[in-house]
């Protein structure tokens, strides 16, 4: 696990703060589109507190009836009644799974799409930030985690505060003095669930900061895999793995000794209220049973067995939405960190986006605003790319690129050389507007980006990357990626024309093949050569090309050079090579040494300077004819 995911994990999960209630008031804001849903669970759980309010009362009743006056008539009017609550009571549990399966899903569907719709937006400055691990538990596990809470916690909050109303409002209506001993058991019942609560919500957030760490180490595990193994790291591997898989045995069971202690107590304190109830009630309904023999008016005689037992019943009950509701907010607390996660990750405001004065020029030129191609009033081409005294970081205090200055115009190929790590793949990040300078501008045609749509300057690129990104699907799917409505035919003229169709043409299913997620089925090679088929197929006015054919062998490197000649022709064209020999006929070649270009011409006019050029072209050269030369030497041999 890199430093900084687990810098994260760890904040993440030791989120302690108190109750957010803005924060709570705005996830639960996502439930506005079920409002009728969440109502219907509200009632729903209010009605149903009221039948399980009234059905110990209905039951003291029967037995009244039936201990007073015999088997009569009015026996089978309750039994109906009892046989119809029990029936609405069916119903409505029915009712409200349905109501709430209706929001989890509903909310999680929604979440899911606003989060993915602004990792869609968001620059790349975000994803410097936050890993890919990171990222995807927030949509997955954070949002099916907050949608299936929401729900419930609506429905217990409205059931448990109207049982407990509803159970001391009947006990206090039918024996007053009864019911304040049958409430005696409420403080230590909530001292115990306060107590054991708190110690869950502990146990249960070590379990889950070590269960971030652990699924960190499996994706590590799973993805570093051929370096753990050429690099024998198998066994420290494990002996890190099993600190990891200790401690979370540790906690679980730890979690697990806490609810297996904290049921039981709840059992029997609700136990004991019903003891209670017995205990005095039994005092109470002998005293009155008494009284009735001689015939006596007695004070306290109105308490019946009808009455007993439903004080018996009622203080059975008491503990339920107790626990239920003390469950329901550890739920929240411990929901708390992804609630912010998720809310926060849905606020992040993309750094780089139209201002509103393109937004307005785009609304205007379109009319309503939302064509694919947002035309924002200014020049449809591109007739020039100028960076102006820019500067650049990616942390404060770190330049990359300090005050940086070149034009090209189009038609004209730059390519950019020098040592690693000196910026040139921050300067083509620059021109595409993935990031935009700390300082200076870059200009199109002599117009500051900033003020021409983001979506009109990138539909005109086309990138090409050292390591390409292939979309599962096939070899067609992924070059026609950049240009939906291609032929078929425009897909292989594409695919001819950077050489890539013999390969594919050998492969079992041509163009209709599989490359697999991420392009896995498919060599590097092969990768770059189905990326570049994609940018000539997209038809851009920029083309960049980032050590875009570094893995291709120099046969094929050769014979796509002359091809992509023919397709940079008229465009504005960025080529990043370590192999110089690629980039000879450049029009601009820039050397770039930290940050700074330190010679810049054609490649005649850079060897005759006999500078840092010069001396990189030479050794390099040198190089290439020594290995050719024995390669040669070897082909004779076995020969
Ligand atoms: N996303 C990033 N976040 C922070 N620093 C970065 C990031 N990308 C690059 N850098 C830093 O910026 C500097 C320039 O990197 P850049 O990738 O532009 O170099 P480069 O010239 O393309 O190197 P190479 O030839 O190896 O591709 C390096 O010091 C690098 O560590
Ligand atoms: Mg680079």
């Amino acid at each position: 696990m890199s430093d900084s995911q687990s810098t994260n994990t760890m904040r993440d999960e030791e989120y302690r703060g108190r109750l957010d209630l803005k924060l709570w008031g705005r996830i639960f804001g996502h439930t506005r589109p079920y409002l009728k849903q969440v109502i219907g669970l509200g009632g729903s759980g209010i009605l149903l507190a009221g039948v399980e309010t009234v059905t110990p009362s209905l039951v003291g009743l029967v037995i009244d009836e039936a201990s007073m006056n015999g088997m009569t008539g009015r026996l089978v009017t309750y039994g109906v009644l009892y046989a119809a609550m029990l029936l609405f009571m069916c119903y409505l549990i029915w009712y409200f799974i349905v109501m709430a399966g209706q929001v989890v899903t509903g909310v999680g569907f929604d979440l899911r799409r606003k989060g993915f719709e602004r990792l869609q937006e968001l620059s790349f400055s975000y994803y410097d930030r936050h890993s890919v691990g990171w990222l995807v538990s927030r949509l997955t596990s954070d949002c099916s985690k907050l949608s299936s809470l929401m729900p419930w916690f609506c429905l217990d909050i409205c059931w448990g505060l109207s049982l407990l109303c509803g159970i001391t409002t009947a006990m206090l209506f039918r024996n007053w003095q009864l019911a304040l001993m049958v409430l005696a058991i409420v403080p230590p019942l909530c001292i115990v669930t306060a107590f054991f609560q708190m110690r869950l919500l502990g146990t249960s957030r070590n379990m889950r900061r070590t269960n971030s760490m652990i699924t960190s180490s499996f994706n590590e595990a799973i993805m570093g895999i051929r370096t753990t193994k050429a690099l024998v790291r198998e066994e420290a591997n494990l002996d890190e793995f099993q600190v990891l898989s200790t401690k979370m045995h540790d906690y679980s069971f730890r979690n697990a000794l806490h609810s297996a202690a904290y049921l039981p107590m709840v059992i029997t304190l609700g136990s004991l209220g019903v003891g209670l109830a017995l205990w005095r009630g039994g005092f109470l309904y002998d005293s009155a049973a008494a009284a009735r023999t001689l015939g006596v008016s007695d004070a306290e005689g109105t308490l019946t067995l009808g009455t007993l037992i439903a004080f018996m019943q009622y203080a059975a009950l008491f503990y339920m939405p107790i626990q239920e509701l003390a469950q329901r907010f550890t739920d929240v607390q411990n929901a708390q960190a992804a609630a912010e996660r998720v809310q926060s990750l849905l606020d992040t405001v993309p750094e780089i986006q139209d201002t509103p004065e393109v937004l307005a020029a785009i609304a205007s030129s379109n009319g309503n605003g939302d064509s694919s191609m947002p035309l924002d009033g200014g020049d449809e081409v591109i007739k020039s790319i100028e960076f102006r005294n820019v500067s650049f970081w990616y942390k404060e205090g770190e330049s990359v690129l300090d005050n940086f200055n070149f034009r090209v115009h189009a038609g004209q190929t730059i390519a950019l050389v020098g040592a690693t790590g000196g910026g040139k793949s921050t300067i083509v990040s620059l021109a595409a507007r993935f990031y935009e300078p700390c300082s200076g501008e870059v200009l199109i045609s002599g117009v500051d980006y900033r003020e021409r749509s983001l979506h009109w300057l990138q539909s005109n690129l086309g990138v090409v990357l050292q390591a390409p990104h292939l979309f599962s699907g096939t070899i067609r799917d992924n070059i026609r990626y950049g240009r939906l409505e291609a032929t078929d035919a425009q897909v292989e003229e594409a695919a001819r024309m950077v050489n890539a169709h013999e390969f594919i043409m050998e492969m079992d299913e041509g163009y209709g093949s599989e490359v697999g997620e991420g392009g896995t089925l498919l060599s590097t090679g092969q990768r770059q050569l189905v990326s570049l088929a994609r940018a000539v197929l997209a038809d851009p006015q920029i083309f960049i090309m980032d050590e875009a054919t570094s893995s291709v062998d120099t046969e094929t490197e050769r014979l796509i050079q002359s091809a992509i000649e023919a397709v940079l022709c008229g465009r504005i064209s960025f080529v990043i090579a370590h192999r110089l020999s690629t980039i000879q006929r450049a029009d601009v070649i820039l050397v770039i040494e930290a940050g700074r270009i330190t010679e810049q011409g054609s490649h005649e006019e850079l060897m005759n300077k006999r500078g840092r050029y010069y001396t990189l072209y030479t050794r390099q050269f040198s190089r290439e004819r020594e290995a050719s030369v024995l390669e040669s030497s070897e082909n004779g041999r076995s020969a």
